[in-house]
């Protein structure tokens, strides 16, 4: 019978057979070993002179690194074994023999592991990432579809900008130029009026040109957007998603988070209410650093880095100035040199991991933003109708899947929390 070593526990005592690859192999005197995976976890498998055939015994130098092989044995209970149970092994067939993977147990560097990254995502690390990685979209998704959202796919291809036009990819579209999609929230804005409460998931694209730890020029966004909704509402809806979806995940993978050296516990304090700071207060603590903080400036990664130093879970930095945010953000009424703008900061120097707000209304100012950011008039006027027809207060945010990703696993670069990442210099593999 064919078993997945996930499923192992329930097959102790019987002869089954797995579908996989070699690990590693090595011998003690006439014990071979065998760590052999499938994907779904690792078993060592064992080779007694005395439970197989004589064959397997000459065979055993064959099974290299990454061949993959089709194996059978009985399982046992074995506390010491990675998983607890151990394969005794009685015989195996090669299914296709790797000779001279890139890959060994040695240090590689970055850049190596980046160029083999089709193969890089076999190991331990990078799977337990993955896996988390699974893990964290369903729980982004299972969040929303519990709270009554509709999840409404928004386009790729689109006509305009959403985030700035610096940070476009621009494609042909038959006769015309079309852009890969920045952020699904200018269409949630339109579903959300038609659904009351709704997100989108997808993959979202930046011409960044930055070359740092947080930013990918592909990455995957979660977007819930609601209407009568205000920037309060919205970040106690942020507040609860955040709490939810750290927990679950942490409950589901505590394994593989922990076995990338994660400090768990810093995870198990993630409990809402999350602190508020506005801008101002942002801007007098920066003041005080040596950031070189301007006022008025979106936050650089110095300043993320010193205002997270005050907290240990994630914070709010709510109306930052209307001149540094996208066209669409609503203006503050106690002050309209700022915006009803919300970002949320994690801690131990993550820094943002979500960006949102409220939405304008007000049809003037909009258009007037338009103008200002460059953006031409003609392809909005879909988005001004939603203004025009039964216009409401709507608010929402985004959630970078990635860089929410590299905090819960603690990791120093957003480079490894998705299979193939995509950056200024990296289009391959
Ligand atoms: O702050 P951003 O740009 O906000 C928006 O796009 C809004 N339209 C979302 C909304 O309100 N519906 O991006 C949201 C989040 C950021 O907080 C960050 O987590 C992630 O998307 N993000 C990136 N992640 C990786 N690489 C990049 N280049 C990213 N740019 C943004
Ligand atoms: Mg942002």
């Amino acid at each position: 019978m064919r078993v997945y070593i996930e499923d192992i526990g329930k097959y102790v005592g019987q002869e089954i057979t797995l579908k996989g690859w070699v690990y590693h192999t090595r011998s003690s005197g006439k014990i071979k070993f065998l760590v052999f995976r499938d994907g779904t976890g690792l078993l060592q498998c064992v080779l007694f002179p005395g439970e197989t055939d004589r064959k397997f015994l000459d065979l055993f130098s064959d099974l290299t690194q990454e061949t993959s092989v089709i194996i059978s044995g009985v399982p046992r209970v074995e506390k010491r074994s990675t998983g607890g149970f151990e394969l005794g092994l009685k015989s195996f067939e090669i299914v296709h023999k790797t000779l001279d993977y890139p890959i060994s147990p040695k240090e590689h560097g970055v850049g190596f592991l980046m160029e083999h990254r089709h193969l890089w995502i076999r190991s331990k690390r990078q799977h337990a990432i993955l896996r988390v990685r699974a893990s964290l979209i369903k729980h982004c998704r299972d969040f929303f579809d519990i709270n009554g959202f509709i999840l409404c796919d928004a386009p790729i291809l689109t006509p305009s900008a959403c985030e700035g036009t610096t940070t476009l990819f621009e494609t042909q579209y038959f006769e015309e130029k079309a852009y890969l999609s920045q952020s699904g929230q200018l269409y949630n804005e339109a579903t959300a009026r038609a659904f009351g409460k709704v997100y989108c998931f997808g993959p979202t694209f930046r011409a960044e040109k930055s070359k740092t730890r947080k930013h990918l020029t592909e990455f995957w966004m979660l977007e819930p957007e609601v209407a009568f909704a205000s920037l309060e509402d919205n970040m106690e809806l942020a507040e609860n998603f955040i709490e939810y979806i750290v927990q679950k995940n942490l409950e589901e993978k505590e394994e593989e988070i922990k076995s990338l050296e994660r400090d768990i516990e810093r995870l198990k304090i993630i409990k809402t209410p999350f602190d508020r700071l506005h801008y101002n207060d942002a801007a007098e603590r920066l003041k005080k650093s040596d950031t070189g903080f301007v006022y008025g400036n979106d936050f650089g990664a110095p300043d993320e880095s010193f205002l997270c130093q005050h907290y240990h879970k994630p914070f709010f930095v709510h109306r930052f100035p209307k001149k540094i945010k996208a066209f669409y953000m609503k203006q503050d009424p106690k002050d309209p040199t700022l915006s009803l703008s919300c970002d949320l900061l994690a801690p131990e120097g993550y820094g943002e991991i979500i960006g949102g707000g409220a939405r304008e209304e007000n049809l003037e100012i909009l258009r007037k933003e338009v103008e200002r950011h460059g953006l031409r008039e003609e392809d909005f006027g879909w988005y001004f109708d939603l203004r025009k027809y039964g216009s409401v207060p709507t608010a929402g945010f985004g959630l970078g899947i990635e860089r929410a990703l590299a905090w819960i696993c603690g990791l120093p670069h957003v480079r490894e929390t998705i299979p193939f990442p995509r950056m200024l210099e990296r289009l391959r593999p």
